[in-house]
């Protein structure tokens, strides 16, 4: 059976996104939309899915977790047992506020500042293997939810167990050949082969070069979905060429207007050009494709203190972004971004993109069948 007939999309195109809006209009457009479930703690998921459930007209969709094979084990322990921030040292504290202060970036108000960090704990706070697992237990109660898909690491084994015995199939984002064997190995059904071009957390090898390493490792007995560096058409085209059952973006529903990024960060991604995503470890610890800003200079020059383990570098970033926003202050602001942010230059909407995309693929798809290679 194709990935088509087993997860039942019309258009090969996967939506990676937080916001449910955006998961909604790709899914009813034909795509496949996949909820990053990551910044929500289990109460706010339940209304985020239940909310998605009404309005997706019966299809299926996807939820995506974090399941970090790496990770502050005391952080995971300790979660709502004590406030995450007293496991932040106090240098790292004193460091971004430092910066943030020198720049002239008030503080969040008392009322908001509570409320803001305490969202913030939660959703990073659950990023780690019990988090996710907290979130699955909610993501399960939604049967209109038939594809979870891990990141960062494999679905350990009472999670592919439970995930099984609802009938969902599993998928494991990966960027790494030798990721792609492990997957295979823990039971998944589904890989997400990731280039470095992607935005988020991301790795090394690009995605031309990424996806054809990914069949092969895992022998062509599952199916490979191409993720990095697709916004256009003619990139899913070639994405297909390649082997892929499909494509999966994430930077290009942020310059649309149902995005959950405000107008203010929006035009950060419209006056953005490519080489302004870069990689870097500020924003999780882990190498993240993000807006260039000072603030994600700050930590690469010398002096700065060592990166903290995943999900405590998180939440003291996540803090100091709030602040920026609140400021709008582009020159500090620094969100997960792709190289294709350098294509998006203006607001657009989720069915405008679909349609695009969806045109180009067949308008590059006659154009090849036609030239002296088409036969
Ligand atoms: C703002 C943002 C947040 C992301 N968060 C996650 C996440 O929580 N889990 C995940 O699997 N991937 C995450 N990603 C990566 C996407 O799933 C996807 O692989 C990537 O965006 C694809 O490349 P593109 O950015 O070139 O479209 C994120 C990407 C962006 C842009």
């Amino acid at each position: 059976m194709s990935l088509r007939d087993i997860l039942g999309f019309e258009t090969p195109i996967f939506a990676f996104s937080h916001c449910r809006d955006v998961v909604v209009e790709v899914t009813k457009a034909g795509g496949y939309g996949v909820l990053g479930a990551s910044t929500f703690s289990p109460e706010q998921l339940e209304v985020e899915l239940a909310w998605i459930d009404a309005h997706v007209d019966g299809r299926p969709y996807g939820v995506d977790v974090i399941i970090p094979g790496n990770y502050n084990t005391e952080a995971e322990e300790s979660f709502g047992k004590i406030d995450l921030h007293d496991l932040i040292p106090d240098e790292h504290k004193s460091f971004i506020d430092k910066v943030l202060d020198d720049e002239g970036v008030p503080e969040l108000p008392d009322d908001d500042r509570a409320r803001i960090n305490e969202e913030i704990v939660t959703g990073r706070g659950a990023m780690t293997p019990d988090g996710a697992r907290r979130l699955l237990e909610v993501t399960l109660r939604h049967p209109q939810v038939r594809f979870v898909v891990s990141a960062l690491g494999a679905p350990p084994p009472d999670v592919v167990e439970k995930l099984r015995a609802h009938d969902i199939t599993i998928g494991a984002m990966c960027g790494r050949p030798k990721h792609a064997a492990r997957h295979k190995a823990a039971g998944v059904d589904v890989i997400i082969a990731q280039g470095t071009e992607a935005g988020g957390h991301t790795g090394e090898i690009a995605t031309l070069v990424l996806v054809p390493q990914v069949i092969d490792a895992v022998g062509g007995d599952i199916p490979v979905i191409a993720a990095g560096g697709f916004a256009r058409g003619s990139q899913i085209a070639a994405a297909l060429a390649l082997g892929a059952e499909g494509v999966w973006c994430g930077t290009v529903w942020l310059g649309t207007r149902e995005s959950e990024l405000t107008p203010f960060e929006r035009q950060a991604y419209f006056d953005a050009e490519t080489e302004d995503a870069v990689r870097r470890r500020c924003r999780t610890g882990k190498t993240v494709r993000m807006l260039k800003s000072k603030l994600s200079e700050v930590w690469e020059a010398p002096g700065a203190p060592e990166y903290l383990g995943s999900p405590l570098q998180g939440i003291l970033f996540n803090e100091a972004t709030a602040r920026v926003i609140r400021a709008e202050r582009a020159d500090l602001y620094s969100f997960p971004a792709g190289q294709v942010v350098g294509a998006m230059k203006e607001e657009t909407s989720v069915r405008q993109v679909m349609y695009d995309m969806q045109v180009e693929l067949a308008d590059t798809l006659e154009r090849l069948s036609k030239s002296s290679f088409g036969g």
